[in-house]
């Protein structure tokens, strides 16, 4: 087997989607753990940007390029990670489910008022600890397996995949639309003096 100089541009960009998506979902669990101690009403339209990023991005772009390139080829090279693929497909079933759940709630605070607000927060609380136990599983036991059993022509057909989606999104104008929503969330967040939300 060939010897790779470069990073396969998957592993780039599933790292960057990772990143993008911890940052809006700190960024909810931050809102609605200030809530509380706030005398501030809490930014319930930030809150709707945040899973509406979620649900027409990670939800319907990121994760099926995962099961159908990136897991299917561990699968045809090794058998060793079937139990924690298995679970991550089911998660990436359930996940969209439970983003709707969210806005759900979300629209009952809205609605019905701030005495449903605590609701919400338990379930933003479940999600934000849900998809980081999901992205670590993937970064920590997922993609090391796959430098290790993937070769060249495996990694091919995954970066293009992956390389396809950022090139169909771009044709559309959806990647802009992403960008914009993305620094819309990011840049009403607060920051701290590291540069990080500490939640
Ligand atoms: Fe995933
Ligand atoms: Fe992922």
């Amino acid at each position: 087997m060939s010897i790779r100089i470069s990073p396969p541009a998957a592993i780039g960009i599933i790292e960057e989607e990772h990143k993008h998506l911890s940052t809006v979902i700190d960024g909810l669990l931050y809102i609605v753990r200030a809530a509380p101690n706030s005398d501030t009403p809490p930014d319930l339209s930030l809150c709707r940007a945040m899973l509406y990023f979620i649900i027409h991005y990670p939800e319907r772009v990121h994760h099926p390029k995962e099961d159908q390139y990136l897991f299917a080829k561990i699968q045809q090279r090794t058998h060793q990670l079937d139990s924690e693929i298995d679970a991550l497909v089911e998660q990436h079933a359930n996940g969209e489910l439970l983003a709707h759940r969210l806005l759900d709630a979300l629209l009952a605070v809205e609605f019905d008022g701030l005495e449903s607000f605590p609701h919400f927060h338990a379930l933003v609380e479940q999600y934000v600890h849900f998809y980081h136990a999901h992205m670590r599983t993937e970064e920590e036991q997922i993609l090391p397996v796959a430098r290790q059993v993937l070769n060249d022509t495996d990694w091919q057909v995954i970066d293009n995949a992956f390389l396809e989606n950022r090139q169909k999104t771009n044709e559309t104008g959806e990647r802009y639309r992403y960008d914009q929503l993305f620094s819309r969330i990011s840049n009403s967040l607060p920051v701290s003096d590291s540069g990080t939300l500490s939640i």
